[in-house]
């Protein structure tokens, strides 16, 4: 595995490699049942490849990986498969665990985690506690993440410190604001890929994705290997990132 990622890795051009790539990991459902088998058997899988491309990411040298896993609306979805999401992720935790801290992988979880069952709030403490000086990759997982929930618990944040006297309002600022997100000790995604075909951003990363390069996919998550994500890199690598200037 070691010797053939080392392959693949010498046609990326390095030195154009986006520092923090977000995934918004779509086709799950789909993949389950294209093969005529359940939704959750794609779900299954989807989480296997994620793994794949966390190794991945970590041996090119990406700092920081974000993907969203579960948002606030797939609350929605049907009452067992919403059950299988959660169990799952519990699962592919305690068993995943030990290994990403051992390959120094940093642990962090973007979105309000309250209502998550208890034992799985423990376990993600337990995960950022043990994890949280490593430095070969940061990993944040996005669940009952929404991204406007995400900017009004800021907007409640800085309100409290202004009424309390601690903030000036005419202070506030991008940074201020930056500062308040799940995100704040990291820079805004290079590059976002969603799989699948969706062209929307379903309340993902809404204010961090302002100077964000979109790559968007009909591969469905499943399916979505290291030979595509390197096609993602490269796509990546030959974009003129201009920022308004010219
Ligand atoms: C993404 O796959 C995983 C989650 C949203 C949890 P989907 O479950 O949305 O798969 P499709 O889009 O229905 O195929
Ligand atoms: C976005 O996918 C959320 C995750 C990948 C976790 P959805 O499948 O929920 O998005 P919509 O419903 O197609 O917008
Ligand atoms: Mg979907």
């Amino acid at each position: 595995m070691t010797a053939k990622l080392v392959l693949e890795t010498t046609s990326l051009n390095v030195q154009k490699l986006p520092q923090h790539i977000a995934i918004i990991m779509d086709g799950n459902g789909r993949w389950g049942e294209k093969q005529g088998l359940s939704r959750i058997v794609g779900h299954r899988k989807g989480a296997e490849n994620l793994k794949q491309i966390l190794r991945y990411s970590k041996h090119i040298g990406i700092k920081t990986l974000t993907v969203y896993a579960f948002s606030a609306e797939n609350w929605g979805r049907p009452k067992l498969e919403v059950e299988f999401l959660i169990g799952l992720f519990e699962d592919m935790l305690a068993r995943e665990l030990k290994q990403m801290h051992s390959e120094g992988v940093c642990l962090k979880f973007f979105g309000d985690l309250t209502p998550l069952p208890k034992s799985l709030q423990k376990l993600i403490a337990k995960a950022i506690a043990l994890t949280k000086d490593n430095q070969k990759i940061n990993f944040n997982v996005a669940i009952n993440y929404s991204s406007r929930q995400e900017m009004i618990r800021a907007c409640r944040n800085l309100a409290v410190m202004a009424v309390e006297g601690k903030l000036d309002p005419n202070a506030i600022d991008e940074s201020t604001i930056q500062k308040c997100l799940y995100t704040a000790n990291f820079p805004d995604p290079d590059l976002l890929i969603r799989t699948s075909g969706e062209m929307r951003l379903s309340n993902f990363l809404l204010w961090q994705l302002a100077y964000t390069e979109l790559y968007v996919t009909q591969t469905l998550w499943p399916d979505f290997t290291i030979a595509e994500f390197e096609l993602a890199l490269k796509d990546y690598a030959s974009r003129d990132r201009r920022f308004g200037k010219v």
